[in-house]
Parts: C-alpha cells; sequence; structure tokens
C-alpha cells in the first residue's frame, strides 16, 4: 500500500501533480479528449500519476509507458441525467490488481439521494483494496450543481471520505480551502474544474490550493483544453514541485510556449 503511495505522491517533497483522463466514463467525447492517446501521449512525461479509466487504459495507454495509473473504478450514470449520484462500483478490485495500478478511484456525492449508496461503495472498495494493498481516492463529486463548491461543504465531503478510509481524498479549492484540508487526516488534492479564463487563474488556484493545504492537483481540463497543455502542466509543476509562485509559473508558461512554438516550426 505505501509503495503505491508513494509512486503517486512523490517521497521527496509528499506532493503530486495528477493529470485527470477520466471524463468520459459519464461525459463521452469531451472537448480535446475525443481520442485519449493523442491528448495523453504529449502531456504525460509531466504527470507524477495518470487517472483513467480501465477502458482508456487498455485502449490508449501504452504498457510501456512508466507514469503509476490512478484508476477510476465508480460510474454508472451520464451527462443526459439531470442526477449524476446513482454510481456503483464499475471495475473489481481484482482487474485493478492485474491492470498493476498505484490506486483506485470512486466518487462520493453527499447531501444526494445516493448520499449511502456512494459511502457504502467507497467503505466496499477499501476493503477490497486493503485485501489487495490498493489505496483508494475519494472524490467530493458535485454533479452538476457546481455552486455546491463552498469550504462548509467540501470540508464534509471530504472529512467522510477520509474517515470512511481513503487514502487520499480529491475535492475542488474553493474560499477557505484551509478549512477543507486541515479538517481531513489525509492528503488532499484539488480538481480544477471546467476550463478557467486565463492561464493566471489556473496558477493562483494551484498555487492557493498548496499555500492552504493541498498536496497536489489531479487535474484535466484546464491543462488539455489548453491550446498549450505542455506548457500549463510544466508550469504547474513548478508550483507543485519547486514552490513557485504564480507570477514565476506564469514565466514557465510562456517560456515554453515559445520554445514548442519554435520546435514545431523547425
Ligand atoms: C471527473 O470526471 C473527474 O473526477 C475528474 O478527474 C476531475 O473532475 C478532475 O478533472 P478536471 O480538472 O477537469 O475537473
Amino acid at each position: 500500500m505505501s509503495n503505491r503511495l508513494s509512486r503517486m505522491i512523490k517521497p521527496s517533497d509528499g506532493k503530486s501533480v495528477m493529470l485527470a483522463c477520466d471524463h468520459g466514463y459519464f461525459m463521452g467525447p469531451t472537448h480535446n479528449l475525443e481520442n485519449p492517446r493523442k491528448t495523453i501521449e504529449p502531456i504525460i512525461p509531466y504527470a507524477d500519476t495518470l487517472s483513467v479509466t480501465r477502458g482508456v487504459l487498455r485502449s490508449s495507454v501504452d504498457p510501456k509507458w512508466d507514469t503509476p495509473i490512478l484508476l477510476r473504478v465508480s460510474g454508472g450514470a451520464s451527462v443526459l441525467n439531470d442526477d449524476l449520484s446513482n454510481e456503483e462500483i464499475t471495475t473489481s478490485m481484482k482487474d485493478a490488481a492485474r491492470l498493476n495500478v498505484a490506486a483506485v478511484a470512486i466518487s462520493i456525492f453527499v447531501g444526494t439521494a445516493h448520499e449511502k449508496q456512494s459511502l457504502v461503495n467507497l467503505s466496499k472498495l477499501v476493503d477490497e483494496g486493503e485485501d489487495y494493498g490498493i489505496p483508494v481516492m475519494a472524490i467530493t463529486a458535485v454533479g452538476k450543481e457546481l455552486e455546491k463548491r463552498d469550504a462548509k461543504y467540501l470540508a464534509l465531503a471530504t472529512r467522510l471520505g477520509a474517515e470512511i478510509g481513503a487514502k487520499v481524498v480529491k475535492t475542488y479549492y474553493c474560499e477557505n480551502f484551509s478549512k477543507v484540508a486541515n479538517g481531513c487526516p489525509v492528503p488532499v488534492v484539488v480538481a480544477g474544474g471546467p476550463k478557467l479564463k486565463t492561464e493566471a487563474d489556473i496558477f493562483n488556484l494551484v498555487y492557493n490550493a498548496l499555500d492552504e493545504g493541498a498536496i497536489g492537483v489531479d487535474m484535466g481540463r484546464n491543462i488539455w483544453q489548453n491550446e498549450h497543455p505542455v506548457a500549463v502542466i510544466k508550469a504547474i509543476r513548478a508550483i507543485v514541485h519547486e514552490n513557485a509562485t504564480v507570477k514565476e509559473a506564469q514565466q514557465v508558461f510562456e517560456d515554453n510556449k515559445k520554445s514548442i512554438k519554435a520546435e514545431l516550426e523547425n
């Protein structure tokens, strides 16, 4: 279990840049993730972990790549349904072990009609993970209700995930985020959510989340829906692993944008 966790969260600094590409499990061929391999291949060298479903792992991830895998194992709803909370476990722990993943991830939907179901699903997954030595990440999902992302709600949902046995919790950044991170006894990473307006918005989110107690990010759309995904992830890495400021991250972004453009033109 510890060995798997230290593959995802770098033991040198206890931080992690996870690349989230698991959106298709309920969103289908999301913008810029229509062809998962094409999206993932250029960015993966800069990710400490890759989050995908088993379908994308099998079809689009080269087994020779050595980036640890965080396997999404919950699902059962699609964007066509207003209520996204009716999820079950969709991949067995036996298959997760066979796929040699570093951890599995499951959404919990606190405060919804399927609150109990999702929390019991998490507890079952944690029990099975103990048998195989596979850590579980709980994701405090809000479905379409993005306005739910406040400190009071996220602190509750995050803590519930940890209490049931998640080894890591993924949640959202929010105002007073330290209330969320401080109330959670296991490491917390933040998702990015829908595409933000500017790169500075992304770097501010990452900087503030880390400053207020997150150990990293598990971010998707704000990386691969950007015109310069490699430059964005490199700038995020600078904040997470090198304590860069927002200004320094912006400079990393601009420098990489230029050098990648020059490489393409040559
Ligand atoms: C939802 O599909 C997943 O939990 C995503 O992995 C999570 O929301 C992170 O991706 P994004 O940064 O695009 O929100």
